[in-house]
């Protein structure tokens, strides 16, 4: 764990308009900053940083929180992640503690496999663009492929000179250590025990881990001997687990985001010529084929995947089964296939940039509209190869979580399946039945009825208005709960301790609200008054979430924000007293309401004439209070 001393550190060094400028063009407004949003495709800027509260807030996405927070939605770094990558940026030193010595141990370990990864991404980077061999051998490939210095040096190409111990040799000599150069699979151990190189004679393509630093590598051959194998892999190791990467994701990150789509290709050479093209947000699985690991880790940055193939049949076929584990994920599966005998570099390169993305955007299709097709036409007219069909393309859309998705589907296949639409959804409910009572101890998924839509909005105008009420309540705690009451009567009082003591009989019933007000009594029993920035960096996204929000509404952070906060000009500063006590009395006024519907449901229900005495008791004194609190309201608010 990275000790408190440390975060302080790196907490005081932080300027959030720095480190959100380093991904954001940020432009000075007033007291603040504001750019376009990163989470969206917004075209006005909407996105806000505050460098006073060190805090952001992205009116377009609902996104808020600190520095650290900012990291973590972007980037999709842990905490530990953000922490570090702000250690670096501000160099400061990262002080851990040993959780155990094997931790550490483990740590460092890591640590120097990637130090000798990172020395030979640049042995080979330089092999490649200084010595005569690497230039006439290794460039001249690379650019016979077409691809330009700036993808050369940003993927950081190499060549592996045709020698038994070029690197490992120069790499002894600089001090790495043997073991190092073994695990990490640069070098190959003889029985005598010396090393040699295992690339040798290769153009290099080094493999890029999630933050960047280079973990292991492809090198392919120049050779077309067919007993040479066309590609050699670095071997699995403590910071190579093929299955968790993918290559070309540290590049394609930022625009997988923007686009909110990830393209999905077979090579390393697809991914550089295609991200060469322009178009960023591509990645391969290397030879591999995905896993569920690798579909969760595009799944960070979009819900989207579209599968670049080459057109050879046989391989299509086979990767149909495969691609329903993304539906599974939960993600949104196209697809596009090349003419014969193309793949995305080949296409690229002959058809050119524009034309390639034309084609891409004609040609994307649906993976499973895609795959009831070539089914179909497989099936010819068979009757029981039909059958099987449709049996094949209800069990892809069965793995669909979304149910209202999965019913779209259903209809869309319907038509090209020419067979009936209640048809379809009894087998696909027969499916998820089964596939429910298999993993029982996971959620039952709901049966899905066409008219589904209704139940997947569960939030009645009725919850939202008591959720608002409740987050109103929360607002003026945040704003102006450390702030003095003054008005007739009461004075000398924080608003905060006052707002709390008259919600005492209130019962919060929203998740994030309730979790706030529980936290702010908490601490008032412990004589402190919590003030916004204890809950801008409460570590409980949800609490920072809600705060920021409430926070930063768009009205207060106009222009002067800042200085509106100082001076306590705005409308609903003016009479305090009012916006206090009517948000206090209009919640309660809500939760009243509430019991009282209750009480007029069950009074229609009860049989008895004693139950119904009981209830009715009840029900006046509950309108006596209903009355009491809007007699009290109309005399208070005056607005
Ligand atoms: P390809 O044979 O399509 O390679 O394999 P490519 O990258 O398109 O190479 P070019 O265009 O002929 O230069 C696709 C991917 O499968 C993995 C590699 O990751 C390759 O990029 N692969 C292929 C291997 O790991 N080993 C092999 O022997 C072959
Ligand atoms: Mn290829």
């Amino acid at each position: 764990m990275i000790t408190k001393p440390t975060i302080d550190r790196i907490m005081e060094a932080i300027d959030i308009v720095e480190v959100v400028g380093e991904f954001v063009q940020l432009k000075k407004r007033g007291a603040n900053y504001v750019g376009l949003s990163p989470f969206s495709n917004e075209r006005t800027p909407s996105f806000t940083v505050s460098p006073a509260k060190g805090i952001f807030k992205d009116f377009s996405s609902g996104k808020g929180g600190s520095a650290v927070t900012f990291l973590m939605e972007l980037e999709k770094f842990t905490y530990p992640e953000a922490l570090k990558w702000l250690a670096n940026k501000y160099s400061i030193e990262v002080e851990e503690t040993v959780e155990s010595t094997e931790n550490k141990e483990e740590e460092n370990h890591r640590e120097s496999l990637m130090i000798v990864t990172s020395y030979a991404a640049k042995f080979f980077h330089e092999s490649l663009l200084e010595t005569d061999e690497g230039k006439s051998i290794g460039l001249s490939y690379f650019k016979e492929r077409g691809f330009s210095n700036d993808t050369i040096k940003k993927f950081e190409l190499g060549y592996s000179p045709d020698q038994w111990e070029a690197f490992t040799g120069r790499a002894l000599q600089e001090g790495y250590q043997q073991e190092f150069l073994e695990e990490s699979g640069l070098s190959v151990k003889r029985d005598n025990g010396t090393l040699y190189d295992r690339y040798r004679g290769r153009v290099m393509f080094p493999i890029h881990g999630f933050t960047g630093r280079v973990i292991a590598f492809g090198g392919r051959t120049l050779k077309s001997d067919k007993n040479v194998p066309k590609y050699v892999n670095s071997p699995e190791s403590e910071i190579y687990h093929k299955s968790n990467v993918l290559y070309g994701l540290f590049f394609a990150k930022k625009a997988i985001r923007d686009e909110d789509n990830c393209y999905l290709v077979e090579g390393y050479a697809d991914v550089l010529s295609v991200h060469q093209a322009g178009i960023e947000n591509v990645v391969a699985s290397s030879g591999t084929s995905l896993t569920v690991e690798q579909i969760r880790l595009i799944g960070r940055f979009t819900k989207n995947i579209t599968i670049l193939y080459d057109g050879d049949a046989a391989g299509i076929k086979a990767s149909l089964r495969g691609l329903d584990m993304i539906l599974e994920e939960g993600l949104n599966v196209k697809v596009v296939l090349f003419p014969d005998g193309h793949d995305p570099d080949s296409y690229v390169r002959s058809v050119g940039t524009n034309a390639f993305k034309t084609y891409i955007d004609q040609k994307r299709k649906d993976f499973i509209l895609y795959k009831t097709d070539i089914l179909l036409k497989e099936a010819g007219t068979d009757p029981i190869k039909r059958a099987d069909v449709i049996r094949e393309v209800v069990e892809s859309i069965a793995k669909i979580p979304d149910s209202i998705k999965a019913s779209v589907f259903i209809k869309d296949c319907s038509h090209l399946l020419q067979i009936d639409e209640r048809a379809l959804l009894s087998e696909l409910n027969k499916m998820r039945m089964a596939k429910a009572k298999k993993d029982s101890q996971q959620q039952i998924s709901r049966p899905v009825a066409v008219d589904d839509t209704l139940l997947e909005e569960p939030q009645s105008k009725e919850i939202k208005e008591d959720a608002s009420q409740e987050r109103e309540i929360i607002r003026l705690l945040l704003l102006y709960g450390n702030k003095m009451i003054d008005w007739d009567g009461i004075a000398n009082t924080y608003i905060g301790p006052f707002m709390v003591a008259e919600l005492g009989d209130v019962e919060f019933e929203h998740p994030p609200s309730k979790k706030l007000i529980e936290i702010y009594s908490k601490e008032l029993e412990n004589g402190l008054l919590p003030e916004e920035q204890f809950f801008i960096h409460y570590p409980d996204k949800d609490i920072v979430d809600l705060s920021i929000t409430l926070i930063a509404t768009k009205y207060t952070l106009s222009e002067n924000w800042y200085e509106m906060h100082k001076i306590l000009v705005p409308d609903e500063q003016v009479n305090m007293k009012a916006t206090i006590l009517g948000a206090i009395f209009h919640l309660k006024k809500h939760k009243v309401g509430k019991i009282l519907d209750n009480l007029r449901g069950e009074l229609q229900k009860v049989e008895s004439e004693a139950d119904t005495e009981i209830l009715l008791t009840q029900y006046m004194q509950m309108k006596k209070v209903e009355k009491s609190i809007s007699d009290y309201l109309g005399s208070v608010i005056i607005k």
